[in-house]
């Protein structure tokens, strides 16, 4: 099963991903996560991104294809994958298309989460990510069992740099320029489902597992 998670930041597509690798097996891949280990180890890839990254502006096209295509051939991948924040603009949507063709491999369904802006700002400003492992946590709507420690590996707690007010408005604004027209992309490929992203992330959770059970 090989699915997109399609949506804008606090959506809750890191959320939801961390929940179905559990239920299926298959792995999350969230550039975001490799990007920001990357700049944690100081890589050459890390000391590119850090200036898109900190601005709130997209990691260039060839940069984050490059990442996706290397890491869909690992062997974890074999069985599925969830892609988390990729593709993002209409040409990473092609060079995606691209790289399942050559593989003989599909996209099954492109999870968008349909949550009002409003609520955004509160998701992120609360957001807690764990330094080790990337599973993020909430202070109000998703609080680890002990402060400021992860559920699942014990790492420490952290705020990420891009969560600052400022920053996710403009993420907000390069999301609407650059990656909306992505529906419309998966739409006339029949691939869009329409989750409500605004409920809990237990009836969210329940929605998509709906839509990769019924079809
Ligand atoms: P990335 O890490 O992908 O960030 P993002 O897409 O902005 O998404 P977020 O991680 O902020 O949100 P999310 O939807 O995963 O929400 P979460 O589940 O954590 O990208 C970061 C940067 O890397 C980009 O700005 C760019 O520079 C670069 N980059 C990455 N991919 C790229 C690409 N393909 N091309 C170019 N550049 C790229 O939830 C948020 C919070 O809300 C959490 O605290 C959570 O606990 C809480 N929450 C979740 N669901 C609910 C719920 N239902 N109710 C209440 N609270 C909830
Ligand atoms: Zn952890």
């Amino acid at each position: 099963m090989n699915l997109i998670f399609l949506g804008p930041p606090g959506a809750g597509k890191g959320t939801q991903a961390n929940l179905l690798v559990g239920t299926y097996g298959i792995p999350q891949i969230s550039t975001g996560d490799i990007l920001r280990s990357a700049v944690a180890n100081q890589t050459s890839l890390g000391i590119t991104a850090k200036s898109y990254m900190d601005a709130g502006s997209l990691v260039p096209d060839e940069v984050v294809v490059g990442i996706v295509n290397e890491r869909l051939a690992a062997d974890d991948c074999a069985a599925g994958f969830i892609l988390d924040g990729f593709p993002r603009t209409v040409a990473q949507a092609d060079a995606l298309g691209g790289m399942l063709q050559g593989a003989g491999r599909s996209i099954a369904h492109v999870i968008s989460f349909e949550v009002d802006y409003a609520v955004l700002v509160d998701r992120l400003t609360g957001r807690r990510m764990c330094r080790a492992c990337g599973r993020g946590f909430h202070v109000l709507y998703d609080r680890p069992s002990v402060e400021g420690r992860c559920d699942s590996c014990g790492g420490e707690l952290y705020q990420r740099d891009d969560d600052k007010v400022e920053t996710i408005r403009r993420r907000l604004d390069v999301y609407d320029e650059q990656t909306v027209p992505l529906k419309l992309y998966y739409e006339r490929a029949s691939l869009l489902r329409k989750v409500d992203a605004l409920g809990s992330i237990e009836s969210v959770s329940q929605s998509i597992q709906n839509i990769v059970a019924s079809r």
